[in-house]
């Protein structure tokens, strides 16, 4: 069964996500800014999939007004934009891009390694203000140093394998168990990891128990002469305990991406206590801003678009049970979204049965408050009589033929 969907892309997405829709048959239109709340809500009706960046709204009002909606695609990391629960109760699975600009951090910090090392910055600003400072003493080689990794995630082990390319050695600590890459090596405590590292890298996720995580004892952990990077977010180091232990020449560098309070945008000014010290360099929360992770970010929310749209699955939405189907060319495939309530497996299966079609698959996943519930039978004929029935129960939110 062949569905014509229709997708609005907002806010300059990248256009390469919208070849990989219209390659896959889909019809997109596009708008080069973030329509308000009033617009959207008039646009909506003639739209199945709605792609928008970090700017737009997405509201309870405007999930009210758009029922037939089926899915929404931040393409970009954050998601606090959009009314989640709302859309999840709306049967409207959130799809974003939380990995495609990881490997932009990662060389953003390769590159901070020796910028501080070589106290490059300070001595590019000299030349430009007509300052000839030719010296060796205190440049080093980032070859044979220790590079501490605080996270082992995404961005932390990226960190971690290009590093050992430039012949650092590599410790790193996490939470949570994880395989070493290469020669990296596992550290039982961030005491023992701030210890012994030249180099200390933050990649932890914004937790309330990341809060602060360096201080002044942890700086005072930390080797003298070492230096500390952060790209991760701004509450996870205390910028005046570092700043006072850059002043007294323990920390020997930093180079800080994310700031504990951040302007919202271009227009406004920023201040932190890190400004005009020596060795210290300062970035706008640009770490995953690249060319090519605008790029990574189109394809993998398109990618997201089409599975769910052309097949059902809903791995790695945000706001909804995951399920990851495989494509199965001889059947037909009805997706229903339900109310959790007892009994609701058993109303389902009994109307197919009723039709005499043959259950071939049937996937479930749920939440406290929703199913979701895809099932493939032997017939297309009886999967719209089937899905026109199941949408019929009161404990039904969506159902569709998927194919
Ligand atoms: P991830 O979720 O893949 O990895 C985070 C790792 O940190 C996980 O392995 C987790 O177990 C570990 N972790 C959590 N709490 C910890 C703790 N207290 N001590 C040690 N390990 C801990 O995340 P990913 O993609 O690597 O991103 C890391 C951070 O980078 C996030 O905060 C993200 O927001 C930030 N980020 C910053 C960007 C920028 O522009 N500067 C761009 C992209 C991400």
């Amino acid at each position: 069964m062949k569905t014509e969907f229709n997708i609005l892309l907002v806010e300059s997405i990248h256009p390469v996500a919208r070849e990989r829709l219209e390659e896959e048959g889909f019809k997109v239109d596009i708008l080069n800014y973030s329509p308000s709340e009033e617009e959207l809500i008039s646009l909506l009706p003639k739209y199945q999939a709605l792609g928008i960046r970090s700017k737009t709204q997405i509201t309870e009002n405007i999930l009210k007004h758009s029922q037939h909606l089926l899915a929404i695609g931040a393409f970009c990391i954050g998601t606090n934009q959009v009314e989640l629960r709302e859309s999840r109760k709306k049967a409207v699975p959130v799809f974003n891009a939380p990995h495609s600009n990881t490997r932009s951090v990662a060389e953003l910090v390769i590159a901070e390694m020796i910028c501080l090392s070589r106290q490059l910055t300070d001595r590019s600003m000299k030349a430009h203000l007509g300052d000839w400072d030719k010296t060796a003493t205190g440049s080093h080689e980032v070859r044979g140093k220790t590079l501490g990794i605080v996270g082992y995630g995404h961005i932390g082990s990226q960190v971690s394998i290009l590093a050992e390319s430039l012949g650092l050695r590599v410790l790193f600590y996490d939470v949570v168990k994880k395989l070493p890459l290469g020669n990296a090596k596992h550290m039982h405590t961030l005491e023992e990891l701030l210890n012994k590292s030249d180099f200390v890298t933050l990649h932890v996720p914004e937790a309330p128990e990341n809060i602060n995580m360096i201080t002044a004892k942890e700086l005072k952990q930390m080797k003298k002469g070492s230096y500390l990077i952060n790209a991760s977010r701004g509450t996870v180091v205390d910028i005046d305990a570092l700043a006072e232990s850059l002043k007294s020449g323990h920390t020997a560098g930093a180079a800080i991406d994310v700031f504990p309070v951040e302007p919202a945008s271009n227009k406004e000014k920023f201040k932190t206590h890190l400004q005009g010290l020596t060795n210290v360099i300062l970035t706008p929360h640009i770490g995953g801003s690249t060319e090519e992770a605008q790029k990574a970010i189109g394809e993998e929310v398109a990618e997201s678009f089409r599975r769910f749209l052309k097949n059902g699955s809903t791995s790695g939405a945000v706001n909804f049970p995951n399920v990851d189907l495989p494509t199965k060319k001889e059947t037909s495939r009805i997706m229903n979204v339900h109310q959790n309530k007892p009994g609701v497996l058993s109303e389902i299966n009994a109307i197919v049965s009723g039709t005499g079609a043959n259950i071939e698959g049937q996937y479930l996943s749920t939440d406290e408050e929703i199913g979701y519930l895809v099932i493939d039978v032997n017939s297309s004929v009886a999967a719209k009589e089937i899905a026109s029935s199941i949408n019929k129960l009161s404990t039904s939110i969506k159902t569709r033929v998927v194919y």
